[in-house]
């Protein structure tokens, strides 16, 4: 037995090495799933009309796969699947399903009008997620693992299968399904860290011994899909391609539960910039990276930090002396990629109050911001003018934001702000009077609170009398300068359910209250979520 798995190692590495001999550069597949488990971050919870413009954007960037969802989660989950299936042509659209017939039959209804549609399975193969969590034995497990690529052949012959929490299974459990589901049509297989817990080192030997164990290995692409619990979540994903892995499942800025999943940015950035160590490269238009990660955070709420990797602020900024110094005599002595490169332009056009409607329209193109209507276009275009008025210097950022504002406007909610007078003064109690349109009928409150903010969410309270809990509240300035909007996000809780609002305003109690207004119009909505990977199977 042991001879015939050490031919098996040795026919697996030598047919793997002629492959890459032969092809002289492998295609390194990028696998988005911001839509699916970036979403499932606490409070980072998208509409449908959010995810589509995100996965145009990523189609911009020629990302390959977009996981757009858990059409079981919800209805509006498999709307949102269904609706990125419908206007996406260039990458394929895929619905995450556990291995179970009514995830998978939902997933494959969701993927129905992709141009190309794929349904990710998966089952936990842990010891701990079979016992404690499934209460299932290895030999149920492994069953139910082909049963579902089974179901979903009926679907699409794109099917992904993933042995949830691998990073913790047995290596001898783990081939022994993979070569199951491989030979039962799978022809992708995923190698997820669930819980971040591997080292780069330990991973990509992971990845490798599979790839060489798995007899029929070679009918199937390899994947990983690693999170950031150690920070590692990038070094463990680069180490598997290193080790033979050609998908990377990986999110905007990171995004995603706990402490985020692999950051799609720093993943391409890194295979690019070393193609000197990969064998492998992507194809993505990396001049799109920071119109996505400012779309992502601006939708999600969730900021990036001044110095992350690729898409902070800070990335490409050098303050000292001495660097600087150097930059201008070479840039290459302190920067080993270039701004524009990641679509940093060095002179960007900033527009003002004087800007026409042309110069409006071009920068928008040239943003990759399309517009569904011309009604659309107009309002932005008006909120522009209105914007103009009170900031000097209109940036991208702000135009971004701008769309976003809109399109919350546009979208029929029950409740709007209608107008808000703060009062707040030196050794007095600030004061909030408020006049909300509910459901057409204007209504108006007053309340007292600790600080304006404060004044102006219980005057709201008081006339929507939701019974919400603020569980996070947070200001961002979208550019720099006093005059600079301020985003706003709000985290509401209710009935096990979290919504997540935004507001964006020159006037931070007004983006607070607009904020506010719209985690209400969520809870309304009823756009709560289930989570994946909790519950039996
Ligand atoms: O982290 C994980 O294991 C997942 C799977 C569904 C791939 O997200
Ligand atoms: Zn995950």
């Amino acid at each position: 037995r042991n001879l015939a798995r050490s031919c098996t190692r040795i026919k697996n590495h030598l047919k793997n090495q002629l492959r890459r001999n032969i092809m002289s550069k492998d295609k390194l597949i990028i696998f988005d799933t911001t839509l699916r488990d970036g979403e499932q971050s606490p409070g980072a919870s998208m509409t449908s009309d959010e995810k589509v413009r995100i996965a145009k954007a990523l189609e911009q960037m020629h990302v390959d796969v977009i996981e757009a969802g858990f059409p079981i989660a919800s209805n509006g989950d498999f709307e949102a699947v269904r609706a990125v299936a419908r206007v996406i042509r260039d990458s394929t659209v895929c619905g995450l399903a556990r291995a179970k017939q009514i995830d998978i039959d939902r997933a494959g209804e969701a993927i129905k009008p992709a141009n190309s549609g794929r349904i990710h399975t998966f089952i936990a193969t842990s010891p701990i997620h079979m016992q404690q969590k499934l209460r299932m034995s290895p030999d149920q497990v492994l069953e139910q693992a082909v049963a579902a690529v089974r179901m979903a052949k009926k679907y699409t012959s794109d099917i992904e299968f993933s042995p949830e929490d691998a990073g913790r299974s047995e290596p001898d459990f783990l081939c022994r399904v993979i070569e199951a589901v491989i030979r039962e049509g799978a022809t992708t297989i995923n190698i997820p860290d669930t819980v971040g817990y591997n080292l780069p080192h330990q991973f990509g030997g992971l990845v490798k011994d599979l790839i060489e164990r798995v007899p029929n290995s070679d009918k199937a692409i390899f994947s990983v899909h690693c999170h950031n619990d150690l920070g590692l979540a990038v070094a463990n994903s680069l180490s598997s391609v290193l080790n033979g892995a050609r998908q990377v499942e990986c999110t905007i800025n990171g995004l995603g539960e706990r402490a985020g999943n692999a950051a799609l940015e720093e993943i391409v950035m890194a295979v690019r910039t070393r193609q000197d160590v990969f064998d492998c490269d992507t194809d993505l238009d990396t001049t799109q990276i920071m119109n996505c990660s400012r779309l992502v955070s601006g939708i999600t709420g969730f900021a990036v930090q001044p110095n992350k990797a690729i898409v902070g602020a800070n990335a490409f900024a050098h303050e000292s002396g001495i660097h600087q110094d150097g930059i201008l005599k070479s840039r290459e002595t302190y920067e080993i990629m270039r701004a524009q490169d990641v679509g940093l332009s060095a002179n960007k056009m900033v527009l003002g109050k004087h800007s026409g409607r042309n110069a409006f329209k071009t920068r928008m193109a040239e943003l990759n911001i399309e517009f569904s209507s011309e009604e659309e276009l107009n309002e932005v275009f008006a909120n522009f003018k209105t914007l103009a008025d009170k900031k000097h210097e209109i940036f991208d950022e702000d135009l971004q934001s701008l769309v976003t504002e809109t399109s919350t406007e546009l979208t029929n909610e029950p409740i709007k702000l209608v107008s808000l007078s703060v009062c707040s003064e030196t050794g007095e109690t600030p004061n909030a009077k408020i006049t909300l349109n509910v459901d057409g009928k204007e209504k108006h409150a007053e309340a007292t609170g600790g600080g304006p903010v404060d004044a102006s969410f219980q005057a709201i309270e008081k006339i929507a009398k939701s019974g919400v809990e603020l569980q996070l509240y947070s200001v961002n300035n979208i550019t720099t300068g006093t005059d600079s909007q301020g985003e706003v996000t709000v985290r509401l809780q209710i009935d096990g359910g979290i919504y997540n609002g935004h507001g964006a305003d020159t006037d931070i109690v007004i983006a607070s209250a607009k904020a506010y207004v719209n985690g209400l119009n969520k809870v309304i909505a009823n756009q709560k979520r289930t989570h994946p990977q909790r519950g039996k199977v």
